[in-house]
């Protein structure tokens, strides 16, 4: 039995102006019309039936509900008082799911991904289903082609199958390892997407992170199974402390494993990784909304309400919203993040 969880309450903060905390990227639709939740809910349907598990935070309810509707997908979906970063997010919904079946496996996915070729990520899917079912934490493996310090990253170690051990796992590593990753050919990205047991993962979060699992575990103690909305307990859940899967289990476990995915894959993290992904035209300018260029190349502009016009610039970042204008760097774009803690600390 596979059952797919997709993780949907980050803040997406790196795509501040238009990421917003009532309004979060993975809500938005940034690369079709449809958001990036909704992608995400969709690319599964080849694989299961079953409408997803999702968890978001609370504030978000009712668009992430209305979402899932409109396309037939509505299921479960639990609720975070507040973020406490994937490892706890990820334990709840293994918690959840073992009420039922804790051999059941888990399809963990990210809200806020594009993938291009849904046929490889289908089948590099079912090569982790077949390998999560022997108690092992499957990760996706995508062949790196930059630096980038935003994400994962996985040492390749012995082949078995389809598959290879993992013999390193190193999260956002800074520019100077990540280049050295890069060179050694030995490294793919962490996709960010994992298949497991939920007894797995809860057993191996004892292990490495025992105070996350009790806080998870009591925080779902009081929950109503019934209801679509699952609330978990405040009080409990803010004592949990903040910890993604990459840290908290990933590196270091030994049950590691990782399928290589060759699925144009990308991580819509930032707004040069958007300009990566977007059409442009023949100077390299992606734009969107009411843009006029002269003289100017390599630049990522989206005009959501006014006209923006550039002249003579390059590699720059310009989102213009309604309250609020983004001018940056295209190689710094994964600094607007200390923009948005700025904002919040003045608040
Ligand atoms: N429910 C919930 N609660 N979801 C969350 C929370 C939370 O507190 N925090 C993040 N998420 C969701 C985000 O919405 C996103 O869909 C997913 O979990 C991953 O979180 P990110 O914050 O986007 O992680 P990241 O991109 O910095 O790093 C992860 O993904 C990379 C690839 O995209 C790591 O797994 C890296 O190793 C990986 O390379
Ligand atoms: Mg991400």
């Amino acid at each position: 039995k596979l059952i797919p969880v997709i993780m949907a309450g980050g803040s997406g903060s790196r795509l501040w102006p238009m990421s917003r905390s009532q309004y979060p990227k993975q809500l938005l639709k940034l690369t079709s019309d449809k958001s990036m939740l909704q992608e995400t809910a969709q690319r599964i349907v080849p694989l299961t039936k079953q409408a997803p598990l999702v968890i978001c935070n609370e504030d978000h309810r009712f668009i992430v509900a209305e979402q899932l509707k409109e396309q037939d997908q509505l299921g479960k979906i639990i609720l975070e008082p507040v973020g406490r970063n994937t490892a706890p997010a990820i334990a709840l919904a293994a918690l959840q799911i073992a009420k039922e079946d804790p051999e059941a496996l888990m399809l963990v996915l990210a809200a806020d991904h594009v993938i291009k070729n849904q046929q490889a990520f289908i089948l590099s899917v079912n090569k982790a289903v077949a390998q999560a079912q022997n108690n092992t934490l499957v990760t996706f493996g995508i062949v790196p082609d930059q630096a980038e310090t935003g994400y994962g990253y996985i040492k390749r170690g012995e082949q078995q199958g389809d598959c290879f051990t993992v013999d390193k796992f190193v999260e956002k590593p800074d520019k100077e390892t990540a280049q050295a990753y890069l060179d050694s050919g030995d490294y793919y990205w962490n996709s960010g997407m994992f298949v497991f047991k939920a007894s797995t993962y809860l057993s191996e979060l004892e292990k490495y992170q025992p105070e996350i699992l009790s806080a998870c575990q009591q925080a779902m103690q009081h929950t109503t199974p019934d209801c679509d909305f699952i609330r978990v307990d405040k009080t409990a859940f803010e004592a949990c402390p903040d910890d993604s899967i990459d840290y908290a289990v990933m590196e270091k476990t030994s049950l590691a494993l990782v399928v290589p995915m060759d699925a144009e894959w990308s991580d819509v993290g930032s707004w040069s990784a958007l300009w990566d992904i977007s059409e442009k035209d023949s100077n390299n300018n992606a734009t969107r909304g009411d843009v006029l260029i002269h003289n100017s190349s390599n630049n990522y502009i989206n005009a959501e309400q006014r006209l923006v016009a550039v002249v003579g610039v390059s590699n720059l970042v310009i989102v213009e919203t309604k309250d609020a204008i983004l001018v940056a760097d295209k190689s710094q774009v994964q600094h607007v993040k200390k923009i948005v803690e700025q904002l919040k600390a003045a608040n």
